[in-house]
Formats: C-alpha cells, structure tokens, sequence
C-alpha cells in the first residue's frame, strides 16, 4: 500500500504568502472601495532593465531561426552567463564607465566558473540543495526567518534547532555553543532587513569550520547594502571556501521575479567525508534539471552589462529613496523599527498596542489600507512585529503615509 509523506502534515495549512493572499482577498471583497497599497510580499513592481529587454527578444528571434535554435542547454547553464557572473563578482568595487555613481561596491571575489549553476530561483535552489545532505544532520536556523527554510526541512523531517533573532541581539544571532551541521545565514535578512558585518560573519565562518558544518548562504538582497562594512558575498571572509555554499538571484536585484534566474557559488575547496559538493551538485542537476531557459539567461547576462547595471541601479534607488520615505517617517512618530538601511524590508512594531502580529495586521490593513506581512508568520521570535517592503512606486504614496501618521491614534 503506498505511504505518502506525512511529514507534510506537520507543515502549517497554507504557505505564508498564501495566508496573506487569502485574507487580502476577503478583505477586498468586503471593502471593494478602500484603496490598498501592497508592501506585503517582496515582489518587485519596476520592469526588467531595456538591456534586459533587448537581450531577450534577440534570444527569442533565435530560438525561431533553425541556424540558431537551441534544444535542451547545459544543466548547470551557458558559459556566456557563468563567465558574466565570474567578471561582475571580481569588478565589484569598481566604477562602470567613470560614473561617479560606484555600482558594484564590495570586495572583489574570485569565482571560477565550474562552480556557478544556473537555477530558475534561489527559493528552488535553496530547497534542492538538501538532497546533498544526509537526513539526520542537524540544521540551525534562525528565527525568525523566511519560512522556506524551514517548511522545506520539515518536508523531510529535519532536525531543526533555533538560533533566536530578537531586539536584544539586534536581529542578529551569534554561534553559540550549540552545535550544528547546516547553518543557515540570511543577510541582509528575510524578514528583519539586519546585515553581518564583515567580523561577525567571521566569527560563524570559525565556527562552522571548526565543527565541520556548511553555511547555506543566502545573498538575495546584497543589492540593497549600503554600509561598507557588510560584504556582498560570504567569499570576501577568508576560508569561507571551505565551509559555504552562496545563494544568488536575478530577482531583487534585476527585477526578475517573474522571469525566474538565480545562481549558486559551490566553490571547488567545498569538499565533506573527501567528497567536492560540486561534484555532487552537478550529478543531481543532470539528474533532475534540464537547465534555465535560454531567454532567460540572455536576459540576466544583459542585467550584468553596464547598461544594465547602471539601469537597475536607477530601480534601486528608487526603492531605496522609498525606504528613506519611510525610514524617516517612523523616526520621527517613535514608531520602532529595524532594517531597511542595507535591505528592502523594514522590520517594526507599536508597543503601545500590545498586538500579536496577525491582529496587528489585521489593524493596520483595516485603518490604513497597507498590506503588511505579520513577524509571526516568519518564526515566533517574530511575534508582535510587523513587515513592510519597499518595493513600490509613489504614485499615491502620501496618501498612505497620512494613514500610517493616524494608525496609532483611537
Ligand atoms: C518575501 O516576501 O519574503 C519574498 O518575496 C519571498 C521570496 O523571495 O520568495
């Protein structure tokens, strides 16, 4: 008799973004008239960069001349793309055409190309890359935090341990004495928008090598730094070769949410029990991926070019400015927040109201027409707090800001 894999049982019923998509829905059918702002889930608004644009359709007009058509691509993805992504990794730190507008801050990294794989999203990326690991390690990972991690653990009944991330540690967990094999590091994070600087990113790369763990690496968001003392990628702390995997995408950074393009570092010197991950990596790749589409990894290769760096630099700063928007608006009613400096997301709460987080947003969505995303949902460290993105454009973001202004007042 087939058994099914019960250990989905132990998931909560809906994914998070799904919770939100359900009670936003309800909510707009029972106040069709009352305009929302969507600062909930971290979805991009601004479009892929022209570069971008141009790049894909050409790669299109390939696809359709028998002289070019291309059928299934490497699994690991195109030299053009691995080799694109090599050379954006050691120019950071330099300015593109003499703008003064430095693009590619950070440290210069050297990255060989047998150890970028091409994905279709870090989300998928990061959920794959437990079929490398045996079932009975132990993972830590934070709390709060975004619940792929660890929806994707409790799929396959992992031993979960908790690394706290509250006010008291400035959303930023330290090792302890507590021992672990997969470590998971988010930063600047999901949810709390807190980033390692580059000492105490040091201090889990000792740690990890001396209890002999890995360190799943996620850099989604480095775009959005903006302190000099917060690396971009783990591989600017030394020896961090010998113990991490980098978790990369084309969506924050790019736009490319609905496109679908991500990367992951699995450097040559990643070797456990004398095996190289890489080797493992690939194998399962060949096994269970037939590679990004083509188009796709046109359009990212043409988001690394110059043009397209300089222009999805214009699309945040845009989000950025958004962030100030906010940033300054909550310093000046008391309202206490965390992140958005290096990062989309701003982390915040009312401690006057004395709210769980889904009530909180149940509140603010009712008086202020925002839809937020409750710190609960991430992990009960979240408890009480609430997140917004600063993914959106300002049409009638005044209007919102009033509301936020009068949410606290009876
Ligand atoms: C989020 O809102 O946490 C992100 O959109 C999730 C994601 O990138 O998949």
């Amino acid at each position: 008799m087939l058994k099914i894999n019960k250990n989905f049982l132990n998931l909560s019923q809906k994914y998070l973004f799904d919770e939100i998509k359900h009670k936003v829905q309800k909510f707009k059918k029972a106040n069709p008239e009352v305009p929302l702002l969507n600062l909930g889930i971290g979805d991009v608004v601004l479009p892929i960069c022209q570069a971008s644009v141009e790049a894909s359709k050409k790669a299109c007009t390939e696809m359709g001349d028998p002289r070019n058509f291309k059928g299934y691509g490497p699994s690991s993805g195109y030299d053009f793309l691995k080799s694109k992504i090599c050379e954006n990794y050691l120019k950071r730190g330099e300015k593109i055409r003499n703008k003064l507008l430095q693009i590619n801050k950070g440290i210069p990294v050297e990255i060989d190309k047998n150890e970028v794989f091409i994905g279709d999203g870090s989300k998928t990326d990061i959920c794959n890359i437990l079929d490398l690991f045996a079932q009975d390690n132990i993972c830590l990972i934070p709390n709060p935090v975004y619940p792929v991690y660890i929806d994707s653990n409790i799929m396959r009944n992992s031993q979960i341990i908790y690394a706290n991330s509250t006010e008291k540690n400035n959303f930023l967990p330290m090792p302890s004495d507590k021992k672990a094999d997969i470590i998971y590091i988010c930063s600047p994070n999901n949810p709390t928008g807190a980033a390692y600087s580059r000492d105490q990113l040091k201090a889990w790369v000792d740690y990890a090598l001396e209890q002999n763990s890995i360190i799943l690496y996620d850099s989604a968001y480095e775009a959005y730094i903006r302190d000099d003392n917060i690396p971009h990628s783990i591989f600017e702390i030394e020896n961090s070769k010998k113990c991490a995997i980098e978790f990369r995408s084309f969506s924050k950074n790019a736009g490319f949410t609905g496109m679908r393009c991500s990367y992951v570092i699995i450097p040559n010197e990643l070797k456990f029990e004398n095996i190289k991950l890489l080797d493992f990596w690939t194998r399962r790749q060949s096994t269970k991926y037939n590679g990004t589409c083509y188009i796709v990894q046109r359009a990212a290769e043409a988001a690394l070019s110059d043009d397209g760096l300089i222009e999805t630099e214009n699309f945040l700063n845009t989000y950025k400015q958004n962030s100030d928007l906010i940033l300054d608006i909550f310093s000046k009613n008391d309202i206490t927040f965390f992140g958005g400096k290096n990062s989309p997301y701003i982390w915040f709460k009312y401690t006057n109201l004395n709210k769980n987080s889904w009530d909180l947003f149940d509140l603010f969505l009712q008086k202020t027409g925002i839809i937020t995303t409750p710190g609960s949902g991430f992990g009960e460290c979240g408890e009480n707090f609430l997140r917004i993105s600063t993914f959106f454009v300002n049409n009638n973001i005044d209007f919102f800001l009033k509301k936020i202004l009068t949410f606290n007042t009876p």
